[in-house]
């Protein structure tokens, strides 16, 4: 048995149905059921950010998660496979009319990425002070919460319709197969199987 943590929403539902392309049988969960068992496989729906941690913990064996949650969250697990599923940027952006000053002392920034944003800034020993929020990240510059927010964009909709503009792009995500260092070796075999599976269909798209 291989368990599988998947992120709620699109990337859960294009990840059954490779499973289904897969084994030619429908993977889906049913209502609001939260475990999906099918086969030899048993799928848990999760907080997108929270699915590292159930691999890390070893409640899963292998999950699906973004590279920039991976990134933020630094857990030690096994990058298996770019899904190249789930694309999206982690960006710098403020402000149209203004350009960010970068000498300024203690620039303001809000985000739901710190790590990321901490990383980013100490590479460039700008000093900054991290504001972390929860969502609806672009509202802060608006409000002059901050001068600025490393945020996630997708099709820049939500920035271009609140007046900002991307300043530096940090890092180009898309989704990961990663693996639980244990379970890897445990079940190395079964996973393998699997990845290859996986990476021929990836491969074709
Ligand atoms: C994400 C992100 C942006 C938005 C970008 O938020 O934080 O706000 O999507 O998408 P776009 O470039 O296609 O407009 P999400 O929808 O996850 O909501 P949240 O702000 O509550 O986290």
């Amino acid at each position: 048995m291989i368990t599988v943590a998947l992120p709620k929403g699109r990337i859960a539902d294009e990840v059954l149905g490779l499973f289904t392309n897969i084994f030619g049988s429908d993977f889906a969960f049913v209502n609001r059921q939260l475990i999906l068992q099918k086969d030899n496989f048993r799928f848990l729906l999760v907080r997108n950010q929270d699915v590292p941690i159930y691999v890390a913990y070893q409640a899963a064996d292998l999950g699906v998660v973004g590279l920039d949650v991976l990134e933020e969250t630094k857990i030690d697990i096994v990058r298996l496979l770019d899904l190249k599923i789930g694309k999206c940027k982690v960006v710098l952006g403020s402000k149209v009319d203004e350009t960010l000053d970068y000498n300024k002392p203690q620039i303001k920034i809000a985000t739901k990425m710190p790590n990321i944003t901490r990383d980013f800034f100490s590479k460039r020993a700008v000093a900054t002070d991290i504001i972390k929020l929860y969502g609806s990240i672009e509202l802060a510059p608006l409000v002059n919460l901050a001068d600025a927010i490393v945020d996630i964009v997708e099709t820049g909709n939500t920035m271009k319709e609140n007046n900002l503009k991307i300043d530096e792009i940090i890092l180009e995500s898309s989704a990961y197969l990663i693996a639980n260092n244990n379970s890897f070796y445990a079940k190395k075999v079964d996973i393998l199987n699997l990845y290859n599976k996986i990476e021929h269909l990836v491969k074709e798209k």
